[in-house]
């Protein structure tokens, strides 16, 4: 029988993505333009310029995505699009778009839990990967990105239940404003991950914020005031003493980037335990982080945990994604109607 074909947009933050998804499960076109480079100069997302883009950028990448994947119009069973959390202008944009075609199709509209499409990242075949990896319920999943930190409880049903999140920035913004306090630019995960290879974890002992107490919540403001700090202290924020800064960088990233993984380990696990969970899946662009990586994979095989993540270039924002997360939805029976407003913190 012929494949069932959903649409999956992403306009929630800085890249505009289009993406084709056969049964839920396998990417027939994955197109994704990253606005980075453009935010770069103001040293984070600008969320006018980002509204913008998308709206110029968005029919000529979905007549991309559509090539790629070697179907017309017509073709498509559904129409997925992320609805929030986000820029509510960036958003609209998708938004727009999906009920746009959803209307002239006639076809099936889900608005699509942005969180919820990270998750799924991790139940798509990658290109050349076949088949897709079934997911192991019950689990838990650490969501980790420039925007968001959070846990949730992938129930046996399939249904999703949020456990716990940050009070302040999220782990990746915690990466990004470091790193401009360290005149590392924008974005600061990837740099800070480099340099902090070459560095001694344990040469500056940051806070480690709510480890111990009871709750599945985290901080992660206060570190970033603890790394300014400690540039203060030392005197490296004068222009004039670059080169000492400069010389202790790596220990600087590796002692800013240990106490960040830490924090997040230890809540995961204890996330896992709570839940009676045997899988844990890590998503969101921080989930690239080789240390976070590492010391989740080691920490979850002495809990006899299994883990598993996303290839890169789905962990970052991506349409297939979306795709992913509103099949699901749409199998469990959700539809949205031609009303479907972006939201800012719309249901699971
Ligand atoms: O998921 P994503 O692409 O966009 C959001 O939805 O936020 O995540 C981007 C975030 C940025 O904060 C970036 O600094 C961080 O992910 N990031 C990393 C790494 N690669 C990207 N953080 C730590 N280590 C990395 N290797
Ligand atoms: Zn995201």
């Amino acid at each position: 029988t012929r494949s069932h074909l959903t649409l999956g947009i992403e306009t929630s933050c800085d890249e505009t993505s289009f993406a084709v998804v056969a049964d839920g499960r396998r990417i027939l076109a994955n197109v994704i333009l990253s606005q980075t480079r453009e935010h770069r100069r103001y040293g984070g997302v600008v969320p006018e310029l980002a509204s913008r883009r998308h709206l110029t950028n968005a029919v000529p990448l979905l007549h991309e995505a559509l090539a790629e994947a070697g179907i017309g119009l017509d073709d498509l069973d559904l129409i997925a699009v992320t609805r929030g959390p986000g820029l509510v202008g960036a958003l609209l944009v998708g938004v727009a778009l999906a009920k746009a075609l959803a209307w002239a199709l006639d076809k099936p509209l889900v608005g699509v839990h942005h969180l919820a499409g990270h998750i799924h990242a991790n139940f798509l075949a990658g290109p050349g990967e076949e088949p897709a990896p079934a997911p192991r319920l019950p689990a838990v999943a650490l969501v980790v990105s420039g925007g968001h930190t959070d846990l949730f409880h992938l129930q046996a049903d399939g249904g999703l239940e949020w456990l716990g999140g940050t009070r302040d920035d999220a782990a990746g913004e915690a990466f990004d404003k470091v790193a401009r306090e360290l005149g590392l630019g924008y974005p600061g995960g990837p740099v800070i991950d480099r340099l902090a290879a070459r560095g001694d974890p344990q040469a500056f002992p940051f806070p480690r914020a709510m480890l111990d107490d009871d709750s599945l919540d985290f901080s992660f403001s206060g570190l970033k005031t603890a790394v300014i700090y400690e540039l203060e202290r030392r005197g490296w924020r004068d222009p004039d003493r670059r080169a000492e800064l400069e010389a202790h960088l790596p220990d600087l990233a590796a002692g800013f980037q240990q106490a960040v993984v830490d924090v997040l380990v230890a809540k995961t696990v204890r996330a896992a335990r709570q839940v009676g969970a045997r899988q844990v899946y890590l998503a969101g662009g921080v989930a690239a982080n080789r240390r976070l990586r590492r010391d989740l994979a080691a920490a979850a095989a002495a809990e006899g945990l299994e883990l598993a993540y996303p290839p890169p270039v789905l962990c970052t924002d991506n349409g297939a994604m979306i795709a992913a997360a509103g099949y699901a939805a749409w199998r469990r029976g959700r539809r949205d109607g031609l009303d479907l407003d972006v939201d800012p913190d719309p249901p699971l």
